[in-house]
């Protein structure tokens, strides 16, 4: 380990004989101590012009010290860019370096890396090992754990994919130093979430640190990050296929949805309508006596203070029903919002409509 290098912690997702390890620390992409995490001897990095330039010589570098083979695949940038054509790029180049079933997959970069490198890893060959190296918030404390992998599709996002989980994740807080604050912000927002579903104390915890997590305390950020994979892990653990449970993760994401939709997939980022999203699921929660008013001006304070919106765009209550009706937790006909009773705590269930539309109503306005 060089004299920088530092591990906050170490994690574990339980999943029988798919268990893997979350390590979380700072300049882990420097220290050969953590190649042994990446299996084989050769280890195809998938990353994008953005990233690459930023980290990729020094986790190859890493690498190659620790006697590895690096195979780097640089993708265009932008959510737009997980898409079918660039799964056959990664394809393009396995195949072109003649790769067969021990190639290592690995993923350095945000949601979007992390979200492709999975389906590519889970469909090469039938399924070849993978590693996420998560360099965005948003990453470090959600999509980079528990194994849902995807691209878009023209006709919605994240519709083919496949439940794929990666053989080790190393979160290296060091990355964050680098991350637009408005990414930052949108990590933030599954930060919450995770308090806001799951932990109450984890929630006080960040309303005492907020103004330490928005100006990128490294401890603060490192603790987060170790809660949200925490939580995370063990929803996954219980229900890694999303046959119940899972959903509680998908909290603020039914508004957050038509929000990113609505607006058009760019205009919002997904963490900032999913922080939107919260205020209007905590609202409805309200309404239906589920949370007291104070702790959803808690939430709305929260999420304020983590630099994300907290008013909804005034799409049209007709357009905002249409938008929500075609989420897929819309099961039987009804749409199934994810509740907050009380803070700290979910439920799933659909709700009577003029609750929804009086949430509508109040979240749009300024
Ligand atoms: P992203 O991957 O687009 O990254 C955001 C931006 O930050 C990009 O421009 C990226 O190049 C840049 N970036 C990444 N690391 C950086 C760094 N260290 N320094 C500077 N810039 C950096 O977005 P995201 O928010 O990380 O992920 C969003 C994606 O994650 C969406 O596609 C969403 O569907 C997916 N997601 C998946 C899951 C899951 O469980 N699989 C959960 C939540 C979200
Ligand atoms: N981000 C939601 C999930 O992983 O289930």
């Amino acid at each position: 380990m060089t004299s920088s290098t530092s591990v906050y912690a170490k994690l574990s997702v339980d999943l029988g004989e798919r268990s893997y390890p979350i390590v979380i620390g700072r300049h882990l992409l420097e220290s050969a101590d953590f190649a042994p995490y990446i299996p084989g001897s050769r280890v195809a990095i998938v990353t994008n012009t953005t990233v690459a330039p930023l980290y990729l010589e020094r986790l190859t570098d890493m690498l190659q010290a620790a006697g590895k083979q690096c195979i780097p695949v640089i993708l265009p940038d932008g959510e737009e860019e997980k898409n079918i054509a660039n799964l056959m790029r990664i394809f393009d180049v396995l195949l072109e370096h003649k790769c067969d079933r021990k190639i290592t997959l690995l993923a350095l970069g945000g949601g979007v890396i992390g979200d492709m490198t999975g389906f590519a890893a889970a469909t090469y060959m039938r399924g070849v090992p993978f590693v996420q190296v998560p360099t965005t918030l948003l990453a470090q404390v959600d999509s980079s754990v528990g194994g849902k992998t995807a691209i878009n599709h023209p006709l919605g996002k994240n519709m083919v994919g496949a439940f794929y989980q990666p053989q080790a994740v190393l979160a290296d807080t060091s990355t964050l130093s680098t991350l637009p604050q408005r990414e930052l912000s949108a990590g933030m927002a599954e930060v919450i979430k995770h308090g806001a579903i799951i932990d109450a104390e984890f929630f006080r915890w960040q309303e005492a640190n907020i103004d330490k997590l928005m100006a990128r305390d490294d401890a603060a950020l490192a603790y987060a990050i170790q809660r949200s994979c925490e939580i995370k892990a063990d929803v996954v653990r219980q229900d890694e296929r999303e046959g119940g449970l899972r959903a509680i993760l998908n909290f603020g994401h039914t508004f957050g949805h038509a929000i990113e939709a609505g607006l058009g997939y760019g205009e919002w980022l997904h963490g900032e309508a999913v922080g939107c999203g919260m205020v209007m699921a905590a609202d409805l929660s309200t309404r239906l006596g589920y949370l007291a008013p104070e702790d959803k001006d808690r939430i709305i304070a929260l999420v304020k203070a983590a630099g994300l919106p907290v008013v909804a765009p005034d799409l049209g209550e007709d357009r905002w029903l249409e938008l929500m009706e075609v989420d897929k937790k819309n099961e039987g006909g009804q749409i199934k919002f994810i509740l907050l009773k009380p803070l700290g705590q979910a439920l799933i269930s659909s709700v009577p409509s003029d609750l929804l539309k009086a949430t509508l109503a109040a979240c749009v306005k300024a």
